[in-house]
């Protein structure tokens, strides 16, 4: 086995590690205090290629592969989670559907201009009565000549008031399960498509989550994804890719975390030394340290997966689920360690366990990543 990254890999981390360091964590505490989308950050980071990091040059992407995606995430999340999940829902979770499944006329159109940042995707299945249960979904897509008329509300859209352009998942046949299910790239302007309550949320501040309303919003058929009834399909391979972006953002933020404790252990003098010189400090140390070090291998690993063109739907949920727990028992420890220190803005770990939260809920709580594991494990 080689644990070694390549040169390109390197290279990728130096640069957004720096890129990070120098334009995305000056504001960090400010964006999160005020609910601030990073507009000019995001605008930067599409002029660099990285928010069409997977998309084929040929459309305006950079085409980099899966574990520079990871590693990318992870060092954006190291300095600030909101940034990362806006850029892994645009790169993720709008592309991926429409860069698998899409013709070539959707892909022309929107991925060159979210690729660019110019635009932002958005991708929305939720809905206030199904979360876990996707298929239980009430928004409907009627067909009507050459278009569709959408109807129904969704919720929790991670870029949902930024975005322009959003993946959305309606029926298209009531009575046909989830074969009943089709998918659809919509944009914002169109009449009928209307963007509701913005949550206040307990972290990730400074990206937006909103509720969608669709009040006979007309669609073109052309902006269909892939077939009528393949939308289900098309939405769980599309959380399957998304889950591995996720664990990313977790791992960056347990990274940040210890080494923010770090750096306070060898600083904060009681008793006459360094608080890291006390076993009770420098056992959590050891153990943020290895989960740290486990959630990655588990998260480069999935990315590998993808990169081979193998399956990754357990895996993406074993790190996800697995760096999403570490990334909470870190957060704890690091303002443990920072003591009364660690409860305010200045320190930057209460903000990292408020934004650690939310990577053990979405995407599929870790509830739904066992669920999906145990599926996995007892088909083989
Ligand atoms: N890829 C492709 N197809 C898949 C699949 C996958 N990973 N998993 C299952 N399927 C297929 C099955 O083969 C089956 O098809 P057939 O009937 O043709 O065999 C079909 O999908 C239905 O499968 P299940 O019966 O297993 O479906 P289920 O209803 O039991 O659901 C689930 C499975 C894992 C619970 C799924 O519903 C799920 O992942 N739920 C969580 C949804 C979720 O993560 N929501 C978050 C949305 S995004 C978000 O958080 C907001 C944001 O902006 C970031």
């Amino acid at each position: 086995m080689n644990f070694e990254l390549t040169e390109e890999q390197k290279m990728v981390r130096e640069t957004i590690r720096d890129f990070a360091e120098a334009e995305i964590k000056p504001g960090v505490i400010e964006r999160d205090k005020n609910a601030e989308f990073p507009t000019e950050v995001i605008q930067k980071l599409g002029e660099l290629g990285f928010m069409g990091m997977q998309v084929p040059e040929q459309y305006g992407g950079t085409e980099m592969d899966t574990l520079s995606y990871a590693i990318t995430l992870e060092e954006v999340a190291r300095v600030d989670a909101s940034t990362c999940v806006i850029m892994s829902v645009n790169n993720s979770l709008f592309s991926n559907p429409i860069l698998k499944f899409g013709s070539d006329h959707l892909k022309e159109k929107y991925l060159s201009q979210t690729a660019s940042g110019e635009k932002l995707g958005a991708y929305s299945l939720s809905e206030p009565v199904s979360g876990s249960d996707a298929k239980a979904m009430l928004t409907t897509a009627t067909k009507d000549g050459d278009s569709y008329i959408l109807k129904g509300v969704k919720n929790w859209v991670t870029n949902g008031i930024s975005s322009d352009f959003v993946v959305v998942f309606a029926k298209t046949d009531k009575d046909a399960g989830h074969k009943g299910i089709s998918a659809f790239v919509v944009e914002k302007g169109w009449e009928g498509f209307t963007t509701a309550k913005k949550e206040d949320k307990l972290g990730i501040r400074g990206s937006d989550t909103c509720e969608l309303m669709f009040e006979n919003c007309r669609v073109p058929a052309e902006n269909l994804i892939g077939e009528e009834g393949q939308g289900f399909k098309i939405a769980l391979a599309t959380l399957d890719v998304g889950r591995i972006g996720i664990a990313s953002q977790a791992l960056g933020i347990a990274q940040g975390a210890l080494e923010r404790a770090l750096q306070y252990a060898r600083e904060r003098e009681q008793f006459g030394k360094p608080i890291g010189m006390f076993q009770g400090v420098g056992f959590k140390l050891a153990d943020m340290a290895t989960r740290v070090d486990a959630s990655r291998l588990m998260v480069y690993r999935a990315a590998w997966l993808k990169d081979q063109g193998k399956p990754i739907g357990e895996k993406a949920s074993m790190a996800k689920m697995y760096a999403s727990d570490t990334a909470m028992f870190v957060t704890n420890e690091a303002i443990q360690v920072h003591g009364g220190y660690g409860y305010v803005r200045e320190f930057e770990v209460e903000r990292m366990m408020r934004d650690a939260k939310i990577t053990q809920i979405y995407e599929g709580t870790n509830e739904i990543q066992r669920l999906v594991i145990s599926r996995h494990l007892l088909a083989d």
